[in-house]
């Protein structure tokens, strides 16, 4: 696991974009494993201004990402579907088709999970997965528990999660407390991933990342067994 200090955001999202746009110079028909949530806000920009002036190309790649509420209506703006349309696909020469979000109006949650990985491995697996981390430490929607799930699955969200994300919503009572999540080990099989973290409230949960230990109640601890990771952090949330 290696670490990319960066004086602050800014930084990092430029960082993080010139290793996005490196793997589409390497493999323009790139599979990207793409995340919601403000941290890669910046990053995104970055690659549309990349896009619009002909240095990046997305037209073979083909996107899946981490996670979405359920149930929750594509169309709804609360919505990972919204998000990823509005701050990234709308705004880029990717072939919407090639674009997938989990199915937050899924009659089977289980069907479409299973279907989600089968998807993934058809592709020919995630060559880049870009990862954010709760404050508790969880990767897309995979939360402190006992047992943590291998394969994209329905899943209950955490109250300090249900807390952190009701910043976007209107009031804590809108945020949805079931999402469908790749499962770890359908984030774990990409080729290469990179987390970004940033502001202090992030601190402890990438000092975890750092020691040498594992747990199922720090589920971004499991980055450890990866041999390809990258950690793009700001130093508010290096230093704490
Ligand atoms: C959300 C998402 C994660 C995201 C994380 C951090 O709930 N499920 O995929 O990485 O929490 O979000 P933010 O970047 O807004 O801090």
């Amino acid at each position: 696991m290696r670490i990319i200090v960066c004086k602050d955001y800014e930084k990092m999202s430029d960082e993080a974009a010139k290793i996005v746009a490196a793997q589409l110079t390497l493999k323009p028909d790139s599979i990207l494993g793409l995340a919601t949530g403000s941290t890669p806000i910046g990053m995104y920009q970055r690659l549309i201004d990349m896009n619009k002036a002909g240095e990046i190309d997305f037209s073979k790649v083909k996107s899946f990402n981490l996670d979405e509420y359920y149930p929750i209506k594509a169309d709804n703006n609360q919505s990972y579907r919204y998000f990823m349309n509005e701050n990234l696909f709308n705004h880029v020469n990717i072939d919407i088709n090639n674009t997938r979000v989990p199915n937050g109006e899924a009659s089977d949650p289980v069907e479409e999970g299973k279907s989600y990985d089968a998807a993934i491995d058809a592709a020919g697996g995630i060559d880049l997965q870009i990862l954010g981390i709760g404050r508790n430490g969880h990767i897309g929607f995979n939360e402190p528990d006992e047992n943590l799930i291998m394969g994209t699955h329905r899943t209950m969200l955490t109250q300090d999660t249900i807390e952190a994300n009701s910043r976007l919503f209107n009031s804590i009572d809108e945020v949805p407390t079931q999402a469908i999540t790749m499962g770890m080990v359908s984030i774990l099989k990409s080729k290469m991933i990179v987390l970004l973290a940033n502001g202090k409230n992030k601190h402890e949960a990438v000092k975890k990342l750092l020691d040498d230990t594992i747990t199922t109640s720090n589920p971004a601890t499991f980055l450890k067994t990866h041999p390809n990771v990258v950690i793009i952090c700001d130093e508010e949330c290096y230093n704490g």
